[in-house]
């Protein structure tokens, strides 16, 4: 395995943070959340970032904080679903790391709704028909990466042996 970083993207609660955590420990690699780096630096949660400062302001530290990430290596790291929309972001990424998307299909998506929408302040006050709008909207701009990963009824586990299995 080369040493690039392995970067996780893919809609809000699709399972980027669990499974990357888990890659990054059978690798033996560095783990790095975007949105928890973002929040360690404002000490408040996301929502609370976008309602204070704007999503504009998260926006631009997601965008800082990812171009540097791609300058470094061996890292394994958990973009926000939204960070791929900023070209400049899915440009540096595609460039030097190797881009996994985790993809789920709508209906999967949508069994989960309830533990992700409160976090989310992207999903505030929209409809499920709303949602699954953007949800379409993004898998267009996922549909930039190396490697799809399908993860409809898989466990963590085996989706993580798998992703390691194609890195070798
Ligand atoms: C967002 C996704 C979130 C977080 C923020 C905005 C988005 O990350 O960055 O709430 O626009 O899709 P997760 O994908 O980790 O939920």
């Amino acid at each position: 395995m080369n040493d690039r970083n392995i970067i996780f993207i893919g809609f809000m609660g699709v399972g980027k943070t669990t499974v990357g955590q888990l890659v990054a420990q059978k690798l033996n690699r560095k783990f790095i959340d975007t949105d928890e780096e973002i929040e360690k630096e404002y000490g408040i949660a996301t929502s609370e970032i976008f309602k204070k400062f704007g999503e504009k302001v998260f926006r631009e530290k997601e965008m800082s904080l990812i171009i540097s990430l791609c300058k470094q290596k061996n890292l394994v790291v958990s973009l926000g679903g939204g960070a791929f929309l900023q070209e400049e972001i899915r440009n540096a990424c595609l460039a030097s790391c190797i881009v996994i998307f985790l993809d789920l299909t709508f209906e999967k998506w949508r069994e989960r709704i309830n533990l992700i929408i409160e976090s989310r302040p992207v999903l505030n006050g929209k409809s499920i028909e709303e949602m699954k709008e953007l949800f379409y909207k993004r898998q267009e701009i996922y549909s930039n990466h190396h490697i799809k990963i399908d993860t409809d009824n898989k466990e963590v586990e085996d989706i993580a042996d798998q992703i390691i299995k194609l890195l070798e």
